[in-house]
């Protein structure tokens, strides 16, 4: 089974193959692609360990980095790298935050291909075009849109990845869908209903295939993340908030998971929705059942200091001058950007929040 879609964007229009063994053909048809590659991933697939040249990356969180973007720029042009070269990324979203930024700038931007590995980078941040990197202590600050022209995603990567990425995933796609208002969570919730979608390639392939047409709509609509889009952030100002203070001990899906019952909990706080909408059940009882697919989840978060937390949240670049922007789901079940003023009132909820995340995903 095999998927195909363009994606419209006013950068350069690009295209996405879902299927098996994209790949390997595409090393294949183009031996002089520059290739960048998740270190990891050259244990697990043999054509891209054999293959000379190839700029391995460590896919950390610490490592994603303005550092890292001048070592691959630096890699390129030792390899011979000129204007008219064309770069291949391997690898999660941290090797694509890498690759978008190095890709961008390199002799000023030159073509590249994007092939996820993980399923968080296959069911989201493979489209849209944007790249995020850390600068110090501050997760994601820099950053720039720059899309690949083609993504090839062959969703036989999952088959290695370790139980806590699927889950990632599964949390993003499972977002993603709920930020719809059509029927895609429905649609989503009927795909994951009695089947391990690990265990049924054309299940995977649906999964993708869905959340992928369903972002599709926020990103042509708003590329620049200045209205509709911006509604994908839901779980994210939370969730990364969790993500640096558990000193990244939570992975990004995963934070963005709990991120998602926190806004669902702090809508309740500042009296916006109870929660008792059926979509919003269903969402909570969802994703509650996926975390506790992670070991350890619970110690962890019950070891987030909820000051440490507030200052990250604090310091979300969504946020306006003396005003948090936040995505919270309203009495309908919808999701919804809200503001409202950075005083010790709002900071009361938020820690509030942060201080009952254990429970929340009990
Ligand atoms: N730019 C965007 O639009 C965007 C969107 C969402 C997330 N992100 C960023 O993506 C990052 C998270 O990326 P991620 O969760 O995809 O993972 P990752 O790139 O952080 O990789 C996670 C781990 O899985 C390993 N791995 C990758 N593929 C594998 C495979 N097939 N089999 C076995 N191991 C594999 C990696 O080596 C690494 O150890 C965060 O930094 C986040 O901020 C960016």
């Amino acid at each position: 089974m095999s998927e195909s879609f363009e994606v419209h964007s006013s950068l350069r229009d690009y295209t996405v193959d879902v299927g098996a063994g994209l790949l390997d053909a595409l090393l294949r048809a183009e031996p002089a692609l520059h290739v960048v590659c998740d270190q990891q991933m050259l244990a697990h697939w043999p054509s891209l360990a054999r293959r000379a040249g190839v700029i391995p990356v460590l896919a950390e969180e610490a490592r994603k980095d303005l550092g890292s973007v001048a070592q691959i720029v630096e890699s390129l042009r030792r390899a011979g790298a000129t204007r008219g070269s064309r770069m291949l990324a391997v690898g999660g979203g941290v090797v694509q935050d890498l690759a978008t930024m190095a890709s961008s700038i390199y002799m000023r931007g030159i073509d590249w291909v994007y092939c996820p590995t993980t399923l968080l980078g296959m069911v989201d941040s493979c489209l849209g075009g944007k790249s995020s990197i850390n600068v110090g202590e501050f997760k994601n600050i820099a950053g720039n849109f720059y899309p690949p022209s083609r993504i090839l995603i062959d969703p036989v990567f999952c088959r290695t990845l370790p139980r806590v990425q699927r889950i990632a995933g599964l949390c993003e796609a499972a977002k993603i869908c709920f930020c719809s208002p059509d029927e895609a969570f429905e649609d989503y919730l009927r795909l994951m209903a009695g089947v391990d979608v690990f265990d049924d390639p054309s299940a995977l392939v649906s999964l993708v295939s869905l959340s992928l047409r369903t972002k599709k709509v926020f990103i042509e609509q708003d590329e620049f993340d200045q209205g509709i889009r911006l509604l994908l952030n839901f779980g994210h100002t939370f969730g990364h908030a969790l993500e640096g203070a558990s000193g990244f001990a939570l992975s990004h899906g995963v934070a963005v998971g709990v991120g998602m019952l926190a806004a669902i909990d702090f809508a309740r706080r500042i009296g916006l929705a109870d929660g008792s909408a059926g979509r919003t059940l269903a969402l909570q009882s969802h994703v509650r059942e996926l975390l506790a697919g992670v070991p350890d989840l619970s110690r962890v978060l019950g070891d987030v200091d909820p000051e440490q937390a507030l200052r990250r949240f604090q310091s979300d670049k969504k946020h306006q001058q003396g005003r948090y922007a936040v995505i919270v789901v309203n009495r309908e079940g919808f999701v919804e950007r809200i503001q409202l003023p950075a005083d010790s009132e709002t900071a009361a909820h938020i820690r509030g929040t942060f201080g009952a995340v254990k429970e929340l995903v009990a």
